[in-house]
């Protein structure tokens, strides 16, 4: 049986393996809900951008939102990734893993003072700004900490990314960047600001995306821009084209990252900006399908209308198809021979929204390992506590080394913070 998405989680015989360990054995050890990365994979994914970039000044920032497990940034950080980051949280991060803020772009809509001040004070290299009113805001908190904030501005193409509408973020009736029709007049007014040094120019149009034509005309609509700005005599120093590569869940066929890349720097090259420093975010396309979770059949339940199959891991767990419908291929650790049943896979959380998968057909019996697949983006870092439930271990693997990166959260860490009122 051969799976969508990575060469490194693949059968030999009727047991699953990523890399070269069998995942049913890492339950074992580890227990589930589990999480298991392929570090091969990841570095893997990050090695065809970087390939595709070969030869021209460039960054790669993993969108650390994807996963920000400090080992998986760790991993990137040895292979001289940079990080796209949209938080103070995400920052603290970088620097517990021990990454040099200068590789990190600082993105997102809402940064808050408190952010600019520490992103300032450990000096990421740049600061991705969505609105003037950031923009003024940053420019003060820089003047009175008496340093300078490297900007860019994140501008809105207005370009349909044909994705799933909550992860769109390109289109003109979405939050982010700044409308194309005001960016030069943006840029102006930056170069009025104290604490403000302008580097770049950012496009971000949506995640999840399958094909290349919405980069590409995303991209024709910034170039469009960077010669409108640069007439005004202000220099762009390079040019940041976003994440948003899709992944195969299941039958989605996604340009390879070599291939986007080649086709993007053609244009550039085409339209004579070849000189240009080149930074990606990519988060997805670097870990989604470098991971899977690991869960244990609790209960078989058969009904009227459906069979449930009832696991271990839950809406807590991996939000995706709860939140977006989004589909994930799940499928057993260790074959059966046995004919397959339809089953809805569930978890135990207490809402009817708490599926992993419908309609599944699956051989499969109570004690039984299933893995979801593509786990390795936006699951363990949008996983919640949800039913008190604690979040699931990690374990990165490497050949046949398997590492503990995170330890199963325990009911104590849960109300740690927590306090209760004093007596009557
Ligand atoms: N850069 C910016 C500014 C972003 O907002 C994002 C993702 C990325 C880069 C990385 O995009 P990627 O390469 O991972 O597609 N939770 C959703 C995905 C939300 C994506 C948000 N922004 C999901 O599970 O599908």
């Amino acid at each position: 049986m051969t799976l969508p998405g990575s060469p490194h989680v693949a059968y030999r015989g009727d047991t699953l393996f990523i890399d070269d360990c069998s995942l049913a054995e890492l339950a074992r050890r580890f227990g589930t809900p589990l999480f298991v990365y392929s570090r091969t994979a990841m570095l893997a994914a990050l090695g065809a951008y970087q390939r595709a970039l070969a030869g021209r000044d460039h960054l790669v920032c993993y969108a650390m939102k994807a996963n920000s497990s400090l080992a998986v940034l760790q991993a990137f950080d040895r292979a001289e990734c940079g990080f796209d980051i949209v938080s103070g949280g995400e920052l603290e991060r970088v620097l517990a893993a021990g990454i040099d803020p200068n590789k990190v772009v600082f993105s997102g809509v809402g940064k808050t003072r408190a952010e600019m001040q520490r992103a300032l004070e450990v000096g990421v290299m740049c600061f991705n700004v969505e609105s003037e009113s950031e923009l003024d805001l940053l420019s003060s908190v820089a003047s009175q900490a008496g340093r300078t904030a490297r900007v860019s501005l994140r501008v809105n193409p207005d370009v349909d990314a044909l994705t799933h509408p909550y992860i769109s973020t390109g289109l003109k009736g979405n939050k982010f960047g700044i409308a194309h029709a005001s960016a030069v007049d943006v840029y102006r007014h930056a170069t009025t600001l104290a604490g403000i040094e302008i580097v770049g120019i950012d496009c971000h149009i949506g995640s999840q995306i399958t094909e290349a034509r919405p980069y590409l005309d995303a991209l024709d609509r910034v170039l469009d821009l960077v010669e409108a700005v640069e007439s005004h005599g202000i220099r762009l120093h390079h040019l940041d084209l976003g994440g948003g590569l899709g992944i195969r869940y299941t039958d989605e066929q996604p340009p390879s990252a070599d291939a986007l890349v080649a086709a993007m720097l053609a244009r550039i090259d085409a339209r004579g900006h070849g000189q240009r420093k080149i930074l990606l975010e990519p988060g997805r396309s670097l870990v989604g399908n470098a991971g899977v979770l690991v869960s244990e059949v609790l209960h078989l339940k058969p009904g009227e209308d459906k069979n449930f199959c009832v696991v271990d891991a839950a809406m807590n767990d991996v939000a995706r198809p709860a939140m977006y419908g989004a589909w994930m291929g799940i499928v057993p650790c260790t074959l059966r021979d046995a004919p397959p049943m339809t089953f809805d896979v569930v978890g135990p959380v207490c809402e009817s929204g708490d599926w992993l998968g419908r309609d599944r057909a699956l051989a499969v019996q109570a004690g039984d390992m299933l893995a979801v697949l593509s786990a390795g983006a936006y699951c363990m870092s949008m996983a919640s506590n949800y039913n008190s439930r604690g979040r699931a271990a990690e374990v990165m693997v490497a050949g046949s080394n398997a590492w503990l990166i995170r330890e199963r959260e325990l009911p104590g860490d849960l109300f740690r913070g927590e306090h209760l009122l004093p007596a009557d």
